[in-house]
């Protein structure tokens, strides 16, 4: 890790929320259309560079966002804040395009058993389709993003060499021209150094890629994974509000790195991510009330670092006594 990412020094770090998305998909408690889209306007608010409102996925699959299209049309949309949705097909991206999405992020996993679990199709048939989709995408003036799941590392496979990464990269940056890609770390299987080398071999080849990088906190390296990717040379991360999230379909998946937990330590360290904290916080206050239980955020817990306590009621005593013992 060169010394420059210990020091910020203002530079830009793009947050992306995907709590609406990768957080509440996997809920089993239906989050009432609404609040979603309370949530999603408190969020706006926030500073977020994009934000992952929803998924037009088969609602068999993913009930808790069953509710997709009323969500994105009824959102208030905040000029400069990208309004993204997850496409996994055709019959998904005619929906997105129906409720104006700004962006479609095509999801695909580097991993074929993962890919099958999930979406039930081979890899090379959701690129088919995806491809589809692309076609679809540019006609409409949308927006393309690829996400690839478990980019760092399968569940049920074990390790996705790189090279089949980096191959599938190319096939949706230099075939079908997305603007962005997203390395996704499904389950947390990523680890600093792995990361460090992948985001550092996408850099060289695609420079003038939007590159973005998605962890989940599965094995609490979600942190250090970020500051290894910066140090490499990215700047873009989704994350998601509480910690919230995890992929159904993948094996012991859990939650995204959490959204005030980056931008609270990347402000520490002089990171400018555009995100009002003070806000961020409010909003993922409310998170217990809607999901009905405890959220992963240490930030919610604990507060900020500088949210201090009051001392103890009797601590002049305590004082008095200490001094008087010379
Ligand atoms: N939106 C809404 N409905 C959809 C849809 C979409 N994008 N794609 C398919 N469907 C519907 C079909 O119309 C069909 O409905 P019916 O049973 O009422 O006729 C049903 O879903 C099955 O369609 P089919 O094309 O056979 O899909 P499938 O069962 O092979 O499933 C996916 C494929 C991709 C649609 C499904 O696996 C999926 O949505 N996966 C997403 C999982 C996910 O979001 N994971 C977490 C994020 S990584
Ligand atoms: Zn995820």
């Amino acid at each position: 890790m060169n010394n420059e990412v210990w020091n910020g020094a203002g530079r830009r770090i793009h947050m992306q929320e995907v709590g609406t998305r990768d957080g509440l998909q996997v809920e089993p408690a239906f989050v009432p259309t609404e609040d979603k889209i309370a949530l999603v306007n408190a969020l706006s608010r926030a500073g977020l560079a994009k934000i992952e409102v929803t998924a037009f996925v088969s609602p068999q699959a993913i009930p808790a966002l069953r509710d997709a299209e009323q969500v994105l049309r009824e959102i208030e949309r905040v000029p400069g804040v990208v309004y993204s949705a997850l496409v996994p097909n055709v019959r998904g991206a005619e929906r997105a395009i129906d409720a104006r999405a700004n962006e479609m992020n095509l999801v695909m996993s580097a991993s074929e058993s993962h890919n099958l679990a999930n979406l039930r199709m081979t890899r090379q048939q959701s690129y088919q389709a995806l491809s589809a989709v692309n076609a679809i995408a540019r006609d409409a003036g949308t927006a393309v993003n690829v996400s690839l799941s478990c980019s760092f590392g399968c569940p049920m496979e074990g390790d996705v060499p790189e090279a089949t990464v980096l191959d599938w990269c190319a096939r949706y940056v230099d075939e079908l021209g997305a603007r962005g890609v997203t390395l996704c770390d499904t389950t947390g299987m990523a680890y600093p150094s792995q990361v460090a080398a992948l985001v550092r071999a996408f850099r060289e080849r695609w420079p003038d890629t939007e590159l973005t990088l998605h962890f989940h906190n599965t094995r609490g390296m979600g942190l250090a994974n970020v500051l290894a990717s910066i140090a490499a040379g990215a700047d873009r991360f989704d994350a998601s509000l509480g910690g919230l999230g995890g992929c159904p379909y993948a094996p012991g998946a859990t939650g995204n790195v959490c959204s005030e937990e980056i931008v609270h330590a990347l402000a520490l360290m002089g990171y400018d991510t555009g995100v009002d904290l003070a806000r961020l916080l409010e909003a993922a206050r409310r998170l217990p009330a809607l999901v009905g239980h405890a959220v992963p955020s240490q930030i919610v817990a604990a507060g900020r670092r500088l949210d201090l306590h009051p001392r103890p009621a009797d601590f002049d005593a305590i004082r008095e006594r200490a001094l008087a013992r010379g």
